[in-house]
């Protein structure tokens, strides 16, 4: 069965697979115009057809006397402005004339099997041409001839379509693209709530549900990255939909950059969704000849839940966004020097972890910051990618020789992106900056940004890491970047182009992040961005993991991971414990709920391993035995959230494996209190014929589903866990 059709009768496209419909039409006047996305439809018979009807104030088509129809409330698949449609339009376009109307009608289609690669951009992709098929559909603007390609790519084991645009100048006149979202979309009346991710430094993605009411609302970052404050992803949701059942819709932006996110509730209750590069300050000449390619935005789809439409986002992501040796493979358990000792440190401190480490069965160990150049704190030396002699007595190989002599595996830090102004390189290169000319720049964090949108900066940058790269063993990266960006101007380009430079930067970190994860495809990369400030999946495309946040408090993380797990799968999500009391919010926890919260992601300790007591050390090690043991389960299962950090005190999740065999339950009580009601555990994603066994006790997977278990009623303290881990009996 094709998963794409054209019915040429009533011009209807009908993507489909075995769960979901997608169709949209051709309207009167060449309009494409959306009439249905949700669950599976047989066939379409006409019913959603746009009804006709006089909507005063709302402008007809040119040269038509029928006051029925109008573009100003079609449901719309890409609109423009300035032609009848005054809600927010999908593309601006300046053209030599001075007006931004672009009359975008339907020329052409093709369906492809498979699904083509995004020149430049990260983007999932198909190993196999039956996974997938893609449409691609031709608007033409006939007065300047310019194209756009709109593709919808829909995955055939998967409730997933992925969308982007490709404008093409095919006329005689340069053109200024203002805005060229990636997809657009809208939904016939209904009322839906919004889900969305907001937050800050420490305290990334905290998720708000709230209803769509009329109007706008934008959701964005102006930061030249995805950000701590709003992450590229939304989802909306039938107001009675759960984690457990109801509709939900997913949509992220597969882009680390300035990004938008629009939602606006028409005066007829339709709604229209739109993401894609944000149009502030976004501005790119497109020459006759050239393209313009957007990002993709991955369309998830969930008729049964909040956790249902989660897993479909993992899935897709770890088949279809993650490449590389890492790809579905095991993450190791390491221990990061950051926490233990910040910038103080030398090869006796460093060795002393290392070999705690080892002891306690740790895999591989991470040099932070403080490295390289002359860097004794965060003022100096980034952009100097060569050893602080000072501070390790045999050097980085000497270093990275001891940690394999121990059969650990060695990672380092990296910033590439950044440049403090004591530097080697900015004595050098001060050109190199992103900096307006003629204004002071706004350091942050003592530092500035290096113009990535330029070739020579990335060769240089390039030339610097392989240098080391080459010369030790380097196992593991920690590619970090520890400001947002200001000042955008770059030294390279013409003032026309300025409106481009911040697109151009992200090209330039893909295309050198393409180069190094290609040409050294052993070392495991892992994105960070002061913690999470470039969680997206964008990066996720070449780099597998990130750090979730600086915020390693335990009680803080269960909000942030909680949060992460509505698009991002555990194997993506860095997690340590650190020291007590937490040098972030100063709170003490037990060593038990570090651990739980920390071994929910990809696995990994911060501290300094050498002041620990034995008993710490016994406990780590049979933290990072269990680990070992159940880290394909923890980093791949069916991850299942069953109380929400926003809604109480208690929290729970789990994760099932494939053949529903064997299951982990993780709860947590945040503040203890007297006289605490009973807590009831119902669990979900078992087999309800088997039997499973937890701590000597079996039970038939229904029971465990339908009627649950109490949490231990003797539970007391503040920041309390409990592991459960459920085992079929044979
Ligand atoms: C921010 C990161 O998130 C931390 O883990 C650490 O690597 C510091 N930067 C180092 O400067």
């Amino acid at each position: 069965m094709p998963l794409i059709t054209f019915n040429s009768e009533n011009k209807t496209f009908h993507l489909s697979n075995n769960s979901i419909s997608y169709i949209m039409t051709i309207e009167e006047g060449g309009y494409l115009a959306h009439l249905y996305y949700g669950r599976k439809i047989k066939e379409y018979n006409g019913l959603s057809d746009y009804p006709r009807i006089n909507r005063s104030f709302s402008p007809n088509l040119p040269g038509s006397t029928d006051r029925m129809y109008s573009l100003d409330t079609l449901l719309m698949e890409y609109p423009g402005f300035g032609n009848g449609d005054f809600r927010q339009p999908a593309h601006m376009i300046y053209h030599k004339n001075g007006t931004q109307v672009t009359d975008f009608k339907y020329l052409t289609h093709e369906i492809v099997k498979g699904k083509p690669k995004l020149a430049g951009l990260p983007a999932t992709y198909t190993t196999r041409d039956d996974e997938a098929e893609t449409l691609i559909i031709t608007l033409i603007d006939e007065l300047t001839q310019m194209t756009v390609d709109l593709l919808y790519t829909i995955f055939a084991a998967e409730n997933v379509i992925t969308r982007s645009s490709l404008f093409k100048n095919n006329g005689v006149d340069d053109v200024r693209l203002q805005k060229v979202a990636s997809m657009s979309m809208d939904i016939a009346s209904c009322d839906l709530d919004l889900i969305h991710f907001p937050g800050t430094w420490a305290r990334e993605r905290q998720l708000v549900r709230e209803k769509i009411s009329s109007g706008q609302k934008k959701l964005d970052s102006k930061r030249g990255s995805s950000s701590h404050q709003q992450n590229p992803v939304i989802i909306l949701a039938d107001p009675k939909t759960t984690e457990q059942q109801g509709e939900a819709f997913g949509f992220s932006l597969v882009y680390s950059g300035n990004h938008e996110i629009q939602i606006e509730k028409d005066p007829y209750q339709q709604t229209r969704i739109m993401l894609g590069i944000n149009s502030f300050d976004f501005n790119w000449l497109l020459t006759p000849g050239h393209n313009f390619q957007t990002p993709e935005v991955i369309m998830s789809y969930s008729s049964r839940g909040l956790n249902d439409l989660s897993a479909t986002n993992h899935r897709v992501i770890n088949k279809h966004l993650i490449r590389g040796n890492y790809k579905n493979q095991e993450r190791p358990i390491l221990v990061n020097n950051w926490e233990a000792t910040y910038f103080d440190f030398d090869e006796d401190k460093i060795m002393a972890i290392v070999d705690e480490a080892h002891d306690l069965g740790i895999e591989l160990f991470v040099l932070d910051d403080g490295w390289f150049g002359k860097r004794e704190d965060d003022n100096s030396s980034l952009g100097d990618w060569f050893e602080n002699e000072g501070k390790l007595k045999n050097g980085l190989k000497g270093l990275s020789e001891k940690v394999h002599a121990k059969g650990m595996s060695f990672g380092l830090w990296f910033e590439p992106e950044m440049i403090s102004e004591i530097s080697e390189l900015f004595k050098t290169h001060p050109e190199w900056v992103l900096k307006i000319p003629d204004r002071a720049s706004s350091p942050s964090r003592g530092q500035l940004v290096l113009d990535f949108s330029r070739a020579d900066v990335r060769k240089y940058i390039y030339q610097k890491m392989t240098a080391i790269l080459d010369n030790v063993a380097i196992d593991y990266i920690k590619w970090d970047m520890n400001r947002n960006m200001s000042d955008v101007y770059s030294n390279n380009l013409t003032s026309e182009h300025q409106g481009s430079v911040s697109h151009r930067y992200m090209l330039g970190l893909y295309d050198l992040l393409e180069q190094l994860t290609t040409e050294y495809p052993e070392v495991l990369f892992e994105s960070c961005s002061g913690g999470g400030g470039r969680f997206d999946a964008g990066m996720l495309y070449y780099m597998p993991q990130t750090w979730t946040s600086d915020n390693t408090d335990a009680i803080a993380r269960l909000n942030i991971q909680y949060s992460t797990s509505m698009f991002y799968p555990t194997s993506t999500m860095g997690s340590h414990v650190s020291a007590i009391p937490n040098h972030q919010t100063e709170r003490e926890t037990s060593l038990s709920i570090r651990g739980n919260v920390a071994m929910s992601g990809v696995f990994g300790y911060e501290l300094d391993l050498s002041l620990l007591s034995d008993e710490e050390k016994n406990q780590i090690k049979e933290q990072v035995a269990f680990y070992k043991e159940h880290r394909h389960l923890l980093q791949y299962g069916t991850f299942i959230r069953l109380l929400s950090p926003y809604e109480s005190n208690d929290v729970a999740w789990m994760y099932v494996n494939q053949d529903q065999s064997e299951a982990i339950v993780f709860y947590f009580r945040v503040l203890s209190e007297e006289s605490y009601p009973l807590v009831k555990l119902t669990l979900d994603g078992l087999a309800k014929d088997k039997v499973y066994d937890c701590r000597g006790q079996k039970a038939y997977g229904d029971e465990l589903m339908y009627s649950g278990f109490y949490v231990d009623p003797q539970l007391k303290g503040d920041y309390a866990t409990e592991m459960y881990h459920f085992k079929e009996l044979s």
